[in-house]
């Protein structure tokens, strides 16, 4: 009984008389766990929504290098690029790991004529008119606006500001009367 009461108090006792190193381990270890969550963690926040099925524009448009316009092949012709129906990708995926989990999915869409709810990236205000034609036309390509595509795995938003669009007009000569151009 009183060895035990001694030894609670040498413990108590060692904890004060190193009360300095240890608070300086316990904000070490506070400081590494930041770290590891600005590291590990914080970075998901950095890439775009997750999709229904987790397609990839690096190894779509990077690796295996198909055209953005086999995809989106409105964009130099219409207000929308448009989205691949399900058929596009089975037009592949027939053939192409047909049997990958997250390519039977697709299948499923298919069968139960339901279109992939792909969560929308990219917004505008919706006062804003943007149409890609025009844009596609002059000979922009799509990293100007939407960053290296065919290195995302996810789709990031870019945050079109008015800044951006007017900026790049001004470089260009384009038109820059921006209430009958730009805003309805
Ligand atoms: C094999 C088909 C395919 C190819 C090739 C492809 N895309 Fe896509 N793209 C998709 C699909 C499916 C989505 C919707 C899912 C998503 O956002 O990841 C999408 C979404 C996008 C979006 C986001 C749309 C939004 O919601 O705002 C942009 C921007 C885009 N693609 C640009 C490109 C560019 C640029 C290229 C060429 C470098 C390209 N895509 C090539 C299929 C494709
Ligand atoms: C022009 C052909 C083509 C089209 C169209 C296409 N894919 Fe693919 N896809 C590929 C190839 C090639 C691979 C790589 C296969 C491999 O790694 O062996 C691939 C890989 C994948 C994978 C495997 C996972 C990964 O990221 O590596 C998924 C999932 C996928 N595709 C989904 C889709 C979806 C969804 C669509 C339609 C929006 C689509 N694909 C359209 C050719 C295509
Ligand atoms: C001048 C800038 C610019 C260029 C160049 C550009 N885009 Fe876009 N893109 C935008 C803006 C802004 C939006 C959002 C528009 C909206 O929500 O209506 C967008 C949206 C999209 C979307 C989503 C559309 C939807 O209906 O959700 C796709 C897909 C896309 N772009 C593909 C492309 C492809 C492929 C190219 C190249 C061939 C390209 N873009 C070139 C500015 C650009
Ligand atoms: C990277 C350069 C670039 C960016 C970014 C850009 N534009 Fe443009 N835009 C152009 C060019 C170049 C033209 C001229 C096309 C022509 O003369 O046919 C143009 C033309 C237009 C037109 C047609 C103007 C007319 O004469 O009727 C509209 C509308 C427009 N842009 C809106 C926007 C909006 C909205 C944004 C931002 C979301 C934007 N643009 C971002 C380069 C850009």
């Amino acid at each position: 009984m009183e060895q035990d009461i001694t030894s609670r108090f040498t413990f108590f006792d060692c904890i004060r008389r190193n009360l300095t190193p240890l608070l300086v381990i316990g904000f070490g270890f506070i400081l590494i766990l930041t770290f590891l969550y600005y590291f590990y963690i914080q970075p998901q926040t950095d890439i775009g929504p997750e999709q229904p099925i987790p397609f990839s524009h690096r190894v779509h448009a990077g690796v295996k290098e198909i055209k953005c316009q086999f995809c989106h092949p409105y964009v130099a012709r219409s207000r929308h690029p448009g989205l691949p129906p399900v058929e596009k990708c089975l037009y592949c995926h027939k053939y192409i790991i047909p049997e990958h989990p997250e390519v039977k999915k697709d299948h499923w869409y298919l069968e139960n004529q339901i279109p992939i709810p792909w969560r929308k990236v990219n917004y505008l205000p919706e006062h804003v008119l943007f149409n890609h034609e025009r844009h596609i036309k002059m000979g922009l390509v799509c990293d100007e606006c939407h960053g290296a595509v065919e290195a995302m795995d996810r789709i990031k938003a870019v945050r079109f500001k008015m800044q951006f669009c007017v900026e790049c007009h001004k470089e260009r000569k384009a038109n820059m009367d921006c209430w009958l151009a730009c805003h309805s």
